[in-house]
Parts: structure tokens; C-alpha cells; sequence
């Protein structure tokens, strides 16, 4: 009980920052949370300028599972332990992104020559539909289509290309092949140096890659592409500055972790489900 009230406690420091939000949803109508970061969203979008490949890392998208079902990938028997594919994302130089380029709408039947791979490299790990464009709610891979894919043009010209030249490009850029190369294998107690892991991809592809953690947990790994789909750096990449290395949101040590016991997911189902209704009450009572 003790270790609930802090994380209400600590949930509750995230407040300022949920009411900020809420405001921008109420002045600019048209908006779209991913990843933590607000996209806004444009009619004409101009081309993008390069590819930025993201890999979730089960181990850890797993630990947030606090319910299962067939689509979510956790609760398969034999759950992926190798990078999956989150998306391939086209991106421009200065840090933002195009989304939701045109309406062609997901399909699956484009794709079902695709489904088995798909199925196994590019898993859902929630079960709760996610959001397609124009308010809609599909699959994961909807979502990935209509908000990034369409966006790929002219470099891929539908839907059917998309999702192969993203298979294509994970197979060949094998991310978790080189981490274990190096060492870098999952485990619940060893934590790695953040510089060692981004040499070891800097030195397999010549471009130096993005990480986001939770925690000291890597959640992802991105590589970016030029359009002609070779390596380079991810414009807002890991930064190497006086010998000292960070990226994204993580620590200087991280960790690879394997499966998180179910335990441990629902007790944290439940602190998240009061810190939300905490802030739902919260954010009534200020606008
Ligand atoms: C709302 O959108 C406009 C332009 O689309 C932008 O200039 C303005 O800063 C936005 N307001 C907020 C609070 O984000
Ligand atoms: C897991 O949950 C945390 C906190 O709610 C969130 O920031 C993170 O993006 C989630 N990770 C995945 C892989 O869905
Ligand atoms: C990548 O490498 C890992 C570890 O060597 C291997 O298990 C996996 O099958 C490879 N993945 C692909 C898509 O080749």
C-alpha cells in the first residue's frame, strides 16, 4: 500500500503538464498525441526527408500489459525476445513529422501475403484498438498505415509497398543480431552502458541510432534511413558531447529486460488506473 501512495504521489507531479495539454486540445482542435509529444496536424503536408525505422522492444511494451487477448503479442506462448517493429516513420530534418497524409484507409486484404511475417515482427503488445486518422479506431497496423505510411509518398506509392519495404528494411538491418553480438543480451539484473550499445549499431551501419527508455528499461531503438533507404543518423539522435553519451529519455546505464512477472503488471494496472481517474477529477475541477 505504501509503494502505491508514492506512485500516486509521484503521478500526481505530472499534473502541470496533463492541464497544459488539455489547454492546447481546447485553443488548437485538431491535434494528436504519440509517443508523449503533440503532432499538429496540416491539409498540405510537404515531402518528407528521411525514414526513421522504430523497434519496440518487447521485454519491455510488455510490462505494460495489464490484460490479454489474441492480438497482443505478449500473451503468446512463445512472445518475441527480438526487437519488433513499432514503425517506419517518414520524418523531416528539424524534428517534426508529416501524419495522416492522405485518406486512403487501411486495408488488410492489400497486405495478406504479408500477414505471416507481420504477424510475427510487427505484433501489437495492447489489445485496446488505436487511433487511425480522422478519429477512427483500428489495428496497430492501421494506425501505422494511415498515419505514417501515407506519408511515405512518392517513395512508396501504397500500402502493399509500405508494409514489405518495412519487413525488407528490418531484415536486413538486424538490430538485435548486432546488440547480442555484442553482448548487449536480455536479462532482468545486468544493466548496459547507453555508449556501448550505440557503438555497437554506429559500428554495424555506420549511423548512430535514437533510444527511448522507461525507466532505465529500453522501450526503443530507431535507425534512420535516407529515401534510398541507406543508413544515416536520426537527426535527433544520441548526442555525444564531451564524453559524455545520452539519447532520448535514457540513463547513462539501461537494461534489456526480459518479461515482466504478471505480478508486477498488476499492480501497476491498478496504480495507473487511480492516477488517471485522480487526474480526470483533477482536471474537472480546474477548467
Ligand atoms: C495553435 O495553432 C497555431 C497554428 O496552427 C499555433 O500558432 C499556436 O501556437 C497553437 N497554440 C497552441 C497553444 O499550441
Ligand atoms: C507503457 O506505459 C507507459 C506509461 O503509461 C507509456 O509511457 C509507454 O509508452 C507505454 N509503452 C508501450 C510500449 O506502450
Ligand atoms: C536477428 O538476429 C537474432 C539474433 O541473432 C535472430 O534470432 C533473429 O532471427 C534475426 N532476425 C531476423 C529477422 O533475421
Amino acid at each position: 500500500m505504501a509503494s502505491l501512495t508514492i506512485k500516486v504521489i509521484f503521478c500526481m507531479q505530472l499534473l502541470p503538464l496533463l492541464i497544459g495539454a488539455f489547454s492546447v486540445i481546447r485553443i488548437n482542435g485538431s491535434w494528436d498525441v504519440e509517443e508523449g509529444m503533440l503532432r499538429r496536424r496540416s491539409g498540405h503536408q510537404r515531402e518528407f526527408d528521411y525514414f526513421k525505422l522504430s523497434l519496440l522492444w518487447p521485454g519491455t511494451a510488455c510490462r505494460n500489459t495489464t490484460r490479454c487477448c489474441s492480438s497482443n503479442a505478449c500473451c503468446r506462448s512463445n512472445s518475441p525476445s527480438v526487437f519488433t517493429i513499432h514503425g517506419l516513420w517518414p520524418d523531416y530534418n528539424d524534428g517534426t513529422w508529416p501524419a495522416c497524409c492522405s485518406g486512403s484507409k487501411f486495408d488488410k486484404k492489400k497486405i495478406s501475403a504479408l500477414l505471416k511475417p507481420l504477424r510475427k515482427y510487427w505484433p501489437s503488445f495492447s489489445c485496446a484498438p488505436t487511433s487511425t486518422c480522422n478519429h477512427g479506431k483500428g489495428t496497430f497496423w492501421a494506425h501505422e498505415w494511415e498515419k505514417h505510411g501515407t506519408c511515405s509518398y512518392p517513395v512508396f506509392l501504397d500500402e502493399y509497398q509500405y508494409f514489405l519495404m518495412t519487413l525488407n528494411v528490418y531484415f536486413q538491418y538486424n538490430v538485435t543480431g548486432v546488440l547480442f553480438e555484442a553482448g548487449y543480451v536480455p536479462s532482468n539484473s545486468e544493466k548496459y552502458p547507453l555508449g556501448g550499445i550505440i557503438s555497437a549499431i554506429q559500428n554495424a551501419f555506420h549511423a548512430t541510432p535514437e533510444l527511448i527508455c522507461s525507466g532505465d528499461a529500453v522501450e526503443e531503438l530507431r535507425i534512420c534511413f535516407y529515401k534510398d533507404l541507406h543508413p544515416r543518423d536520426c537527426a535527433s539522435g544520441s548526442i555525444i558531447r564531451s564524453g559524455r553519451v545520452s539519447s532520448g529519455s535514457c540513463p547513462r546505464y539501461v537494461s534489456l529486460p526480459t518479461d515482466g512477472s504478471w505480478g508486477n503488471k498488476q499492480v501497476a494496472g491498478i496504480s495507473f488506473k487511480l492516477c488517471f481517474a485522480v487526474h480526470l477529477l483533477l482536471i474537472f475541477a480546474f477548467i
